[in-house]
């Protein structure tokens, strides 16, 4: 497949993946976050998608398309592992989403990435909450859903925060409960997820 293929491939399933989730987000309160603003493509369409929410976006940098400047209260700068970590007197909610495209391409720079954000990611992350991610997350008790045909494993990991009750006793309240059959809950299973992404 020719580099362009693969980059189109790559867009178009992002954005189904997150118009997959902005759908699931009916009845769930809770802002967005958006770790990695980069050329602001996904952001401008999270806008577009999910017009009523406040989405906060994290970057150490600021190399958006003009049109995609987030205002100075939903941009967060520095390095994601200390504002996430530090964010909580700017951010009073949960988030009903978290988007995190931060995947760098060398193996050893993004195990160390999810190492660090899965924990912070839990902390923000409001039950019931979902998660859109280029790299696998350690998310315990999370459930993650497979990707739909035509996107490739590896390429990105979808889960949502379920607690264990609602789990087992199959009473989910929200659109969740329709899909709850579709995923499996996450157990030690990281390794051979990042065993996965490396092979992209
Ligand atoms: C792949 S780009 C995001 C692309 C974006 N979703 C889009 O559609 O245009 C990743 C971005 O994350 C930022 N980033 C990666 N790791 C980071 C970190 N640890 N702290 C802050 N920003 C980070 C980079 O500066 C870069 O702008």
């Amino acid at each position: 497949m020719s580099r362009l293929d693969s980059f189109i491939r790559r867009l178009t399933a992002q954005k189904h993946l997150l118009e997959d989730v902005a759908a699931r987000l009916e009845g769930l309160d809770g802002c967005v976050l958006e770790l990695g603003l980069g050329n602001g493509r996904t952001y401008s369409h999270l806008r577009e998608i999910l017009p009523e929410r406040e989405i906060y976006v994290f970057d150490r940098d600021l190399a958006c398309h003009p049109s995609c400047i987030p205002d100075s209260e939903h941009m967060i700068f520095g390095e994601i592992r200390e504002t996430l970590a530090f964010c909580g007197p700017r951010i009073k909610t949960k988030a009903a989403f978290v988007h995190a495209d931060l995947g760098s391409g060398d193996p050893t720079t993004d195990l160390a990435t999810s190492s660090w954000l899965s924990p912070l990611i839990d902390k923000h992350l409001a039950d019931d909450g979902y998660v859109l991610s280029g790299l696998p997350l350690q998310l315990e008790g999370f459930t993650e859903f497979p990707m739909p045909d035509g996107i490739r494993p590896g390429r990105y990991y979808l889960y949502q925060k379920v607690s264990e009750e609602k789990y087992e006793d199959g009473s989910l309240r929200n659109v969740s409960a329709a899909r709850r059959g579709e995923g499996h809950r996450i157990g030690s299973d990281f390794g051979r997820a990042m065993d996965r992404a490396n092979a992209r």
